[in-house]
């Protein structure tokens, strides 16, 4: 990956008091605009290494050391105040329990309006207008009547597109999407994952994807990073993972699907053409990435 491409680059080992060894020296690259996603079982240390790259592993009590590269600059590096500034602005964050990460006292346009005066100067109206922008880009058109709601009258499917719309707020290069589709049913899960595609698409926004669920990834990531034991075992083209896993974790991880999404006996092999009739959600089939 040349450097003009590169959005992220790390390399980290991490480890909490009582649980040495999460990551070991653990290298991920992200280029701009891509979606990547981070697959791994329950534990394996995926919510340890989004709030790694956000600087965040002290709330849990968790020490990294290492390295992380972002547009250029080494975040390990920088002051908590500029941290701050970082964090909302240049790189979001969408968690996977919408409504407990949703105050319930506030309206959602109250929160949606902190979040907005974190990083930005204007007057009301300013505010106003990028709100019913960011609600329109997450499909919830009905603008200021459902400002004036609050969490406990939206859906859940609902509070995940607000807090989509928060983290996207000010248009950040990179996304972190923590397991955003696991509170959700299968219905909302495949709206989200469109969302993200679109927002992917529109505003150029690399989306760092984590997820247990190979299947989701397939149908919305460019590349896949396959996290095992704290390392990444594998990481490639989405299609090639499919066609060529080399690690036996992945195989597993494969060969415990229902069906492969670049696999058909029926059908012509065009793998995106495959992914996109044979997952829940239209593929967002990568435009001729090379490898990392
Ligand atoms: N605050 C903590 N203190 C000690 N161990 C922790 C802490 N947080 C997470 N862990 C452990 O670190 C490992 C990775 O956790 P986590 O990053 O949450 O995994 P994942 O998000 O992949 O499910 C797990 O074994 C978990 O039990
Ligand atoms: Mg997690």
């Amino acid at each position: 990956m040349s450097f003009s491409e590169s959005l992220l680059s790390l390399r980290l080992s991490i480890d909490y008091r009582s649980k040495p060894d999460v990551l070991r020296n653990l290298a991920l690259q992200m280029r701009r605009g891509e979606i990547l996603g981070l697959v791994g079982q329950s534990g394996s240390g995926k919510s340890t290494l989004a709030l790694a790259i956000l600087r965040l592993l002290g709330l849990r009590g968790g020490v990294s050391r290492g390295e992380i590269r972002f547009q250029g600059r080494d975040l390990m590096s920088l002051s908590e105040r500029e941290m701050r500034e970082l964090r909302g602005r240049q790189i979001g964050l969408v968690l996977q329990s919408p409504l407990s990460s949703l105050n319930p006292a506030l309206r959602i346009g109250t929160q949606l309006a902190e979040a907005w005066r974190a990083h930005a100067n204007g007057n009301r109206e300013d505010c106003t207008r990028s709100i019913l922008a960011a609600l329109k880009s997450v499909s919830l058109p009905e603008g200021e009547r459902f400002l004036r709601r609050s969490p406990s009258q939206v859906s859940v499917g609902q509070a995940q597109r607000v807090l989509i719309a928060m983290a996207t707020l000010h248009r950040p290069p990179l996304l972190i999407a923590d397991e955003p589709t696991s509170a959700l049913d299968t219905i909302t899960q495949a709206e989200v994952l469109r969302l993200f595609a679109s927002l992917n698409r529109e505003l150029g926004m690399a989306i760092l994807y984590i997820s247990h669920d190979l299947l989701s990834v397939a149908s919305l990531c460019h590349r896949i990073a396959i996290l095992h034991e704290g390392e990444i075992v594998e990481c490639g083209e989405t299609q090639q993972i499919f066609a060529q896993p080399t690690h036996p974790y992945t195989c597993q991880l494969i060969e415990a699907l229902p069906r492969n999404p670049f696999e058909s006996p029926d059908r012509g092999n065009t793998p995106g053409q495959q992914a996109m009739e044979t997952t829940d959600v239209p593929a967002h089939v990568p435009a001729g990435k090379s490898q990392q």
